[in-house]
């Protein structure tokens, strides 16, 4: 017989979106009819795998609990911390009472909203029989350069060089222990460098590259497009 695993998924969804400079955290902008946030949720929901979704939102954060899936029942609200990995470990924790350390998690950034269900499943596929997990990423096409003083130094081997995207997905225990043990360290920006961090070596899965962050205002456009590309491509599929 083989052992039944959940799927859980962590959406951190607690931070300020400085870079954004707008006049709300960038995860409640308005894009195609409604938040980024939302999108980002309806996506993972669609993917029809999660036992439940756990989203980091910060104490002070008053948009939250007017969106309508604040309240859906697969929908659990963890408080946000103060960085990224922080609001992270704060969502683990709110499934403790239900997810065995053996479950897969999938952590998503609330601020990419163009997920497609093919990715998440094209992860979960590809990584469900791995022993330590991954991550989606893209390969690099811009020549890269390291750079001292505005001169070149040296150009980087661009084959070795992947761009780190979410959902990463890993083992619930292992996760939550090895984010524990990386607490306070500013060099942890992605769940995969936790990992790294206990000598362990996460797979890589070739990803969308219309998954983006939305991160700078001119992002807000780009998602834009994207999410209208995606919308004409189901059409076509159903025609
Ligand atoms: N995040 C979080 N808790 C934090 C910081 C970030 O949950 N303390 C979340 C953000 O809401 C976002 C994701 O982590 O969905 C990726 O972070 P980033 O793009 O850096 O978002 P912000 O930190 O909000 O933006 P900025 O760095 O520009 O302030
Ligand atoms: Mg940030």
């Amino acid at each position: 017989m083989t052992e039944s695993v959940n799927f859980w998924a962590v959406v951190p969804a607690a931070g300020v979106g400085k870079r954004m400079q707008a006049d709300r955290p960038k995860q409640y902008l308005p894009l195609a009819g409604k938040t980024v946030l939302e999108h980002t949720l309806n996506c993972l929901l669609q993917a029809d795998v999660f036992s439940a979704l756990a989203v980091a939102i910060s104490k002070e954060d008053p948009y939250w609990p007017e969106l309508d899936c604040s309240r859906h029942e697969h929908i659990i609200t963890a408080a946000g911390g103060q960085e990224r990995a922080d609001s992270v470990l704060s969502a683990l924790k709110s499934l403790s009472a239900q997810a065995a350390d053996n479950d897969w998690v999938l952590v998503h950034d609330a601020a990419r909203p163009c997920l497609t269900v093919a990715d998440i499943r094209q992860l979960i596929n590809t990584l469900q029989q791995d022993e330590v997990g991954g991550i989606l990423a893209l390969p690099s096409h811009d020549t890269l350069k390291n750079v001292a003083a505005d001169s070149i130094t040296q150009t980087i081997d661009r084959s070795v060089i992947w761009r780190a995207l979410t959902p990463q997905m890993f083992r619930y225990g292992m996760l939550k222990q090895a984010l524990q043990a990386a607490e306070g360290n500013p060099a942890i920006t992605d769940e995969a460098s936790a990992l790294e961090m206990q000598g362990l070596q996460p797979k890589i899965v070739e990803g969308r590259p219309d998954n983006i962050k939305i991160t700078r205002p001119e992002d807000l456009a780009l998602a834009q497009f994207y999410m209208k590309q995606q919308a004409q491509q189901r059409e076509q599929q159903n025609d």
